[in-house]
């Protein structure tokens, strides 16, 4: 019945996706309970992200399914909007959660993928891998976040949303090609902004009310959730075929809308399917670790 409900505002929620969900629950586990036998064929994957960096390594099991074996994050403040903007703070970041992972796991990792956001200048995307190789990776793949991100859940006909931190990204997906790519300013970020000058409170705390006291915050948060609603709508204008988005469901993947029900706040907004995928924090840096050497 509740199904059938969310269903009919647009919001569907798992479904079809047990694999990908799978794999994000045993990233999650990871974080707080790491493997520490040596992965036999790691791949790592790092996510420069203006919120948090996150480095997951993935092993392979013997039925070759992928298998988190490490997945940590820090905060670096080193970037914004995708864009490395102190290139010694993520540097030192990438390179901290490198050796901490190499202790863990008692292997060397000396290759790695990073990614970088949607529509930002090659130079811009070029630093994310420079950040790698300064932190000692000697080779290192370089992917866009929408990609990364479709490579955890399998998208063939869809929207990927991704709103982290600092920006919204969509990504259109037909027939698991990637037709239509764009990117803006708006995530997390803005809504702790609009938290903490609600509540006369700082940006510090706006966060903690956020992850904390969800209902609470919901309410002051549904009209900054509708500007990242109304980014996306303006971000999927109608265009020709094979590139309009009309028909598809958005996923959404990044932290900012992990928010509980801002999804369906986005489905009634927008009067579109929203799909929610569970720990979607986790999607873009899996995928990452999906596409390393
Ligand atoms: N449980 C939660 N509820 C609400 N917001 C959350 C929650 N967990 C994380 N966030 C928000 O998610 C954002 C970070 O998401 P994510 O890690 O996807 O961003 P990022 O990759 O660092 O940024 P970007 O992709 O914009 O460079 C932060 O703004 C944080 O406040
Ligand atoms: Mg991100």
């Amino acid at each position: 019945m509740a199904q059938r409900l969310r269903q009919r505002r647009g919001l569907v929620a798992g479904g079809g996706w047990d694999a990908a969900h799978a794999l994000l629950a045993a990233a999650a586990a990871r974080r707080d309970d790491p493997v520490t036998t040596p992965p036999a064929r790691p791949r790592v994957g790092v996510d420069l992200g203006t919120a948090s960096c996150v480095l997951v390594v993935l092993d392979r099991d013997d039925d070759g399914e992928d298998r988190p074996v490490w997945v940590a994050s820090a905060g670096s403040g080193a970037l914004h909007d995708g864009v490395v903007v102190d290139f010694a703070r993520a540097v030192a970041t990438v390179r901290g959660l490198r050796e901490r992972a190499q202790e863990a796991l008692g292997v060397e990792l000396p290759r790695a993928a990073t990614a970088y956001p949607p529509c930002i200048p090659v130079a811009d995307a070029r630093a994310c891998t420079y950040v790698c190789e300064a932190a000692g990776f000697d080779e290192v793949a370089l992917v866009d976040e929408v990609s990364a991100a479709q490579r955890t859940l399998g998208v063939t006909d869809g929207v990927l949303v991704d709103v982290g931190g600092g920006s919204t990204g969509v990504g259109v997906f037909r027939g698991g090609e990637l037709v239509r790519l764009d990117d803006r300013p708006g995530g997390g970020h803005h809504l702790d902004l609009v938290l903490a000058g609600a509540l006369g409170i700082g940006l510090e705390d706006a966060e903690r009310v956020k992850r904390e006291r969800p209902a609470e915050a919901l309410p002051i948060l549904t009209p900054g959730l509708h500007r990242i609603a109304e980014s996306v709508r303006a971000m999927l204008e109608p265009l020709e075929e094979p590139a309009d988005a009309t028909d598809l469901p958005l996923h959404l993947a990044g932290g900012a809308l992990m928010l509980p029900l801002a999804g369906d706040v986005l489905a009634t907004y927008l009067h579109r399917t929203v799909v929610t995928h569970p720990h979607a924090l986790l999607i873009t840096p899996l995928g990452i670790a999906r596409s390393a050497p």
